[in-house]
């Protein structure tokens, strides 16, 4: 939940400054309002007009500015947070706030602040792995600060090691995740994501479209949170969302499997994926050659399991979300779906319009279930994954 929100970012002198600038980028396009406050130090890497450009926002350098307006400037900033970032984060910033040092406008503001903190360290991998800059870590995330984990590599200094500092992308994901209502603590979601795959041989496969990037921002939206997530996905490229109980499947079979041993003991069960319908009735241990096909290539299919139909008739008291993927008779389609496989309700996207289904970041939704139908404009999946989760828990809570 970053729109709206009001970030601190700190950012103090190291190479990854850099990586600061894209990290504003990010929290803008999320609707974040972000205050830059710069040390000495970062500004001998990059200029404060690279964020004030960036931020939109006067970038705040000093502590002793002229008053244009009466409010002591670290206490406005420190009350005006809803949280202090601090990227890149050196071992001198965090080993002063660790002994309590308030020496410039960013420490003096951290004193100041009752607000959640967050460091993403970047340094060189001897400083990262220096007992006194790891007690100071320790010490402050004993008093309830955050930290996000450096990644390993060749640093800007030529050493490979512990401490270039987190992707901006994974520290806006980070911050989101703490900004975030715990409304679905407790919970235990399954979501199934992208495609399968079924092979002919062990060169060819057959399969569809399917990025996994509907399935895979329910998910995420549901461990942010606070639910514990299964997401159960045929191949795809995206990454493996981190705190998530991730299980990779191939076939339609596998994720029947997969999801048969986690069904009883779920909440809710989404089927965003695309599982294969059909699978080759013969399986050849070799590679098909070219010239032993005589005529035509004739492939004879036989029925993979319908899991959602199957589960459809297996829940109890869990809440079953499927989606109908269609390219003609959308809403007509989707309504049978919703009543032969027993859903709670159905999220119909018609997969041949622009901005819809397949691969796209955005889609283009009706939510149907008894009581009728709503239609949605075109949306970033991520915004489809809240509204998805905000009417399976409104039903489950109503059935309890
Ligand atoms: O992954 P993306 O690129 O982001 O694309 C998103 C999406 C288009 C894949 C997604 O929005 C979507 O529509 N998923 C369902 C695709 C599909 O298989 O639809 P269907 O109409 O064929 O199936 C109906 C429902 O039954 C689905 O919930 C499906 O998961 C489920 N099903 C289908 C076949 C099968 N053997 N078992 C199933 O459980």
């Amino acid at each position: 939940m970053l729109k709206d929100k009001n970030i601190i970012l700190g950012v103090t002198g190291g190479i990854a400054v850099y990586k600061a600038a894209d990290l504003v980028s990010k929290l803008k396009k999320k609707k974040t309002n972000v205050e830059v406050i710069m040390t000495e130090g970062s500004m001998e890497f990059v200029n404060p007009l690279t964020f004030q450009t960036m931020s939109e926002n006067p970038v705040h350098t000093t502590m002793f500015n002229k008053i244009s307006k009466f409010d002591v400037e670290h206490i406005s900033l420190a009350q005006k947070g809803d949280l202090i970032l601090i990227a890149p984060a050196t071992a001198n910033t965090i080993g002063k706030i660790a002994n309590g040092i308030a020496d410039n406008l960013l420490t003096t503001v951290v004193m100041a602040s009752n607000k959640r903190i967050v460091f993403a360290p970047a340094m060189n991998t001897c400083m990262y792995n220096n007992p006194i800059v790891q007690a100071n870590m320790k010490k402050l995330e004993n008093m309830g600060c955050y930290f996000i984990e450096p990644g390993s590599g060749r640093l800007a200094c030529g050493d490979y090691g512990a401490g270039k500092m987190a992707e901006p992308e994974d520290i806006v994901e980070y911050i989101d995740s703490l900004l975030t209502d715990k409304d679905l603590l407790g919970k235990d979601i399954i979501v199934t994501a992208g495609p399968t795959i079924e092979p002919i041989d062990p060169v060819r496969y057959i399969s569809n479209h399917s990025s996994g990037k509907m399935g895979y921002s329910i998910a995420k939206e549901a461990s942010k949170r606070g639910a514990k997530v299964h997401l159960i996905s045929g191949p795809t490229l995206l990454k493996a969302p981190k705190d998530i109980n991730f299980i990779q499947i191939n076939t339609t079979l596998e994720m029947f499997e997969e999801v048969g041993k986690l069904f009883e003991s779920c909440d809710i069960l989404i089927k965003a994926a695309a599982p294969a319908d059909l699978k080759p009735k013969e399986y050849s241990e070799k590679k098909i050659k070219k010239n032993n096909i005589k005529d035509k290539f004739l492939l004879e299919f036989t029925e993979n399991p319908d899991i959602a139909k199957y589960y459809g008739k297996e829940k109890t008291n869990q809440i079953l979300v499927g989606f109908a993927a269609e390219s003609n008779d959308l809403i007509k389609n989707a309504e049978l779906k919703l009543k032969n496989k027993n859903f709670d309700f159905i999220v119909a996207n018609d997969i041949s319009i622009k901005g819809a289904g397949f691969k796209t970041d955005t889609n283009i939704i009706s939510i149907i279930d008894d009581y009728g139908k709503n239609d949605y404009p075109i949306l970033e999946k991520t915004e489809i994954a809240k509204i998805i989760l905000d009417k399976a828990i409104k039903i489950l809570k109503n059935k309890s």
